[in-house]
């Protein structure tokens, strides 16, 4: 079975995902982990199935999702396919599914894409690493949400054991299709 991964990342989070997400199907199939914005000549007709995760940056996942989505809805919607999106409103546990997080949800309803499965995990907090603005734009943003407001910190809040159940899920959609 041969799966294809890509993945919409600006800090490395959901690129790490992705990655994880292959390392932990590498015994059952063989994985091509791709970044969007290089997606264009991608062939889907060469997989077996297909994820697609992406991040939130002020509200809106980038553009190029869409983008994919649109161009291959057809042929994502006849092969098992899953779809992840990360943020850090889904820091609270009781916003991380695709029905309680705001932007995913608002994905699935937009979209004529029905993935198989979903899931919204919760990315990372990187202060030292963003440039000013984003810096105070987000410590403004923990602020007035209960978040970590200490610019010197780290802190990543992804649930690795959610996303290695997601993969396990995924591992066995097209079995399930099949049976
Ligand atoms: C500039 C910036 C804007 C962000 N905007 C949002 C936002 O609007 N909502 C949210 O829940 N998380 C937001 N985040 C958090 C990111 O989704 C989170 O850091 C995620 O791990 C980023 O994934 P990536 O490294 O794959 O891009 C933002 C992060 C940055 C740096």
């Amino acid at each position: 079975m041969k799966a294809l991964i890509l993945y919409s990342s600006r800090d490395g989070q959901t690129h790490a995902i992705a990655s994880y997400i292959a390392s932990e199907l590498k015994e059952k199939c063989s994985c091509d982990v791709i970044d969007l914005v290089h997606a264009e000549h991608v062939d889907l007709k060469n997989y077996d199935q297909v994820m697609i995760g992406a991040s939130i940056r002020y509200g809106h996942f980038n553009p190029v999702l869409d983008k994919f989505v649109e161009k291959h809805e057809q042929t994502l919607n006849q092969m098992p396919s899953a779809f992840f999106g990360v943020n850090l409103t889904a820091r609270k546990a009781e916003k991380r599914t695709p029905q309680t997080n705001a932007y995913v949800r608002k994905f699935l309803l937009a979209t004529s894409w029905k993935p198989a499965l979903c899931a919204v995990f919760a990315g990372a907090l990187r202060y030292p690493r963003y440039r000013w603005f984003d810096k105070v734009m987000i410590q403004l943003i923990m602020r007035m949400t209960g978040g970590e407001t200490d610019t010197r910190k780290e802190v990543e809040y992804t649930d690795w054991e959610q996303v290695a159940k997601f993969a396990e899920d995924f591992g066995q959609i097209s079995y399930k299709k099949s049976h």
